[in-house]
């Protein structure tokens, strides 16, 4: 499969894969749509600006006779394009159903006029919910907390809805927590270490104390390079580290390598519905298709602090203009912000420092 059509590839995930994918497949070429919403960013593509295997195209997936001229030009989709943040669906999630689940319906319907020969939805963790104990699998029950995950829930379905009644070779992966250059500053990683830089608070959610499985960007890329060549359609694939991590030892690993105090950890009003812990296991892209995870932790959140320490223009650029009103909200203005919501009445504020 040399001829792919990439949704959402001017976003964090989307174009660290077009960046791997050419570099791993020299006859490759991309199609690269994406609506360049406040996340999607061609600076991330930069490097690919003159790359004749690299064809960039600003629309929305949502759009159905853009999509259908698109997919009778290639072999395989691979649907990155989403709105990715959970707290934004809290606030709202009309663009999240648009997106999300209609966007991904109106890319299977495009697969199936067309005959594309592979259809990859890039799905998450977050879609089987909480859980305290063990990890989930890929048959576990579907059991989303946001509107974010809900939303990719929905689209998971509609993946095997057009598997099993037309046949679309439709496959799903699931991966955990990424991290990397280009992650958009809305997100714990680099929304810390630009704090950091500027001595400004890490707003720990809650207790700090919750869990997560980080990858490395590169690895998952990996991963949804091995799917789309050797994955069987109507399958799920887990994609994990098994790195598991507090958020608050997270915050104080990043504080020790940029040499700040632990004294910037902040724990502010918790997000409304946070998940406690995400876990799964991913046996089964390990045993069908070879894959393993490369990058150690420590390794991979050196590179990524030193990227970001070597990319300031790039950080203050995504963090003027609208994220300045976004960031106000969201964390100046967090107990209004929240009290505005209904769900809030049962978030309780907890204020002590760590
Ligand atoms: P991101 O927010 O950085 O990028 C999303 C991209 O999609 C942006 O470039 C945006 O402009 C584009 N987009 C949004 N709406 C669009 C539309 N209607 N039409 C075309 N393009 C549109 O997100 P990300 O973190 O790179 O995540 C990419 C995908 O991976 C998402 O589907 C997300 O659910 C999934 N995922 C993310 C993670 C993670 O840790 N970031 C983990 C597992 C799965
Ligand atoms: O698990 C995969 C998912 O990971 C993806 O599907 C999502 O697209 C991606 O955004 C991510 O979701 P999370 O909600 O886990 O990521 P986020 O970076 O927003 O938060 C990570 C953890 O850190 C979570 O427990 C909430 C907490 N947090 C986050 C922010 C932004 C804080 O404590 N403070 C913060 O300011």
């Amino acid at each position: 499969m040399v001829r792919i059509l990439v949704t959402g590839g001017a976003g964090f995930i989307g174009s660290n894969f077009v960046r791997y994918f050419l570099s791993r497949h020299p006859d490759g070429f991309v199609v690269n749509l994406d609506k360049l919403t406040y996340a999607g960013n061609l600076e991330n593509l930069a490097d690919l600006e003159k790359d004749p295997r690299h064809e960039f195209l600003q629309g929305d997936i949502c759009d159905a006779g853009l999509v259908k001229g698109l997919a009778a030009r290639v072999e395989a989709i691979i649907n990155f394009a989403a709105e990715s943040h959970v707290d934004r669906s809290i606030l709202d999630a009309s663009s999240f159903l648009a997106t999300n689940i209609d966007g991904t319906r109106v890319l299977l319907e495009a697969s199936r006029q067309h005959k594309v020969h592979r259809f990859i939805q890039i799905s998450t963790d977050e879609v089987y919910g909480s859980l305290s104990a063990g990890a989930f699998h890929e048959a576990s029950p579907l059991a989303p907390s946001s509107p974010y995950a809900a939303s990719k829930a929905a689209a998971d379905l509609f993946v095997r809805a057009y598997h099993h009644t037309y046949g679309v070779p439709g496959i799903i992966t699931r991966c955990t927590n990424n991290y990397g250059p280009y992650q958009f500053p809305e997100k714990l990683i680099p929304l810390f270490i630009s704090n950091a830089l500027e001595h400004k608070p890490l707003p720990l959610y809650g207790d700090g104390l919750q869990l997560r499985d980080w990858i490395h960007v590169e690895d998952h890329c990996a991963a949804i390079d091995r799917v789309l060549h050797g994955g069987r359609p109507g399958e799920t694939y887990n994609v994990g580290a098994r790195n598991e991590r507090r958020n608050l030892d997270l915050a104080r690993a990043l504080l020790k390598i940029l040499g700040r105090p632990d004294s910037l950890i902040q724990l502010v009003t918790d997000r409304p519905g946070h998940d406690r812990r995400y876990a799964i296991d991913p046996t089964k892209i390990e045993r069908e298709l070879g894959w393993r995870p490369r990058v150690s932790w420590e390794e991979g959140m050196h590179q990524t602090v030193q990227w970001y320490l070597g990319h300031r223009d790039w950080l203050d650029r995504v963090r003027s203009g609208a994220y300045r009103t976004y960031y106000r909200a969201m964390y100046e203005e967090r107990d209004d912000t929240l009290s505005n919501l209904t769900s809030a009445s049962s978030v309780e504020p907890n204020r002590e420092r760590v």
